[in-house]
């Protein structure tokens, strides 16, 4: 089929193309369809809110294996992620746009896999051994290096490489909890990347994250964090990742 490509849209980033048309995909994993918007670019993009169109769903309560049935179902074989988050480290200082190349998961309790059973019939021809995907590098590497050139391309600095942290939300992190953070090697923090990946993974669908960073983690520095602050960095922060998602669709190979 054709080679479509999905974005998944996370706070502030609620659209790519205004003309777009919404559509709804049934998935065996959620009792509501999948709402998406279709756009026709150099190839068909499909974007996807990741919280729902309403933004209902908190980071814990998102649906993240029917959002990527839904773009599966749809012919897509290639996702460009946006991740909100928190620095941690120096470089990775609130503005910052960041692809990360390496992800600690300290979620729990959400739907992290499709491998619920070997007999499951959506997975018909599953062996044992092709459920234990390979995660070693749990973004795709040529997606990540297409992120970072469009970004030079542009000119918008971007930094190269990162670990991201998956929390479990909602809730911000306690400044012991990023210092553990800190020393098993996280250099961002959000609440979203997993187990969106690791779906994807499982999925066959090659995945990479453009993170914008919009606040220093708790006990980075000695303020508490505030909200506004994170929304205000969002909103100046959306349109560079939507001109770097955009350039990275315009220059895909067929
Ligand atoms: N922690 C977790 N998730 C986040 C943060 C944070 O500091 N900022 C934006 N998303």
């Amino acid at each position: 089929m054709s080679n479509a490509i999905g974005l998944i849209g996370g706070s502030g980033f609620y659209s790519f193309d205004k003309t777009a048309r919404q559509i709804q995909q049934d998935t065996p994993y959620s009792d509501d369809p999948i709402i998406l918007y279709a756009s026709e670019h150099k190839h068909p993009v499909y974007f996807l809110p990741r919280h729902g169109a309403q933004h209902a769903a908190p980071p814990h309560r998102v649906n993240y294996r029917a959002n990527l049935w839904a773009l599966k179902t749809l012919g897509v074989k290639t996702v460009l992620a946006a991740n909100v988050v928190g620095g941690i480290v120096k470089d990775m200082a609130p503005g910052v746009l960041a692809v990360p190349d390496q992800i600690i998961d300290y979620t729990w309790g959400r739907a992290h896999t499709y491998f619920e059973a070997f007999s499951d019939d959506r997975f018909e021809e599953m062996t044992e051994a092709e459920s234990h995907v390979d995660f070693t590098y749990p973004y795709d590497e040529s997606l990540r290096q297409r992120l970072l050139h469009s970004a030079r391309v542009l000119g918008s600095p971007i930094h190269d490489g990162g670990t991201y942290g998956a929390t479990q939300g909602p809730r911000l992190e306690s400044a012991a909890e990023i210092k553990r953070m800190a020393q098993d090697g996280c250099t961002l923090v959000g609440m979203t990347g997993m187990p969106e990946a690791g779906l994807a993974r499982e999925l066959g669908i090659a995945y990479a994250s453009l993170c914008l960073v919009a606040n220093w983690a708790a006990g980075i520095t000695s303020d508490v964090i505030k909200f506004s602050e994170i929304a205000s960095t969002l909103g100046q922060g959306v349109g560079g990742i939507h001109n770097i998602f955009n350039h990275v669709i315009e220059n895909f190979g067929d």
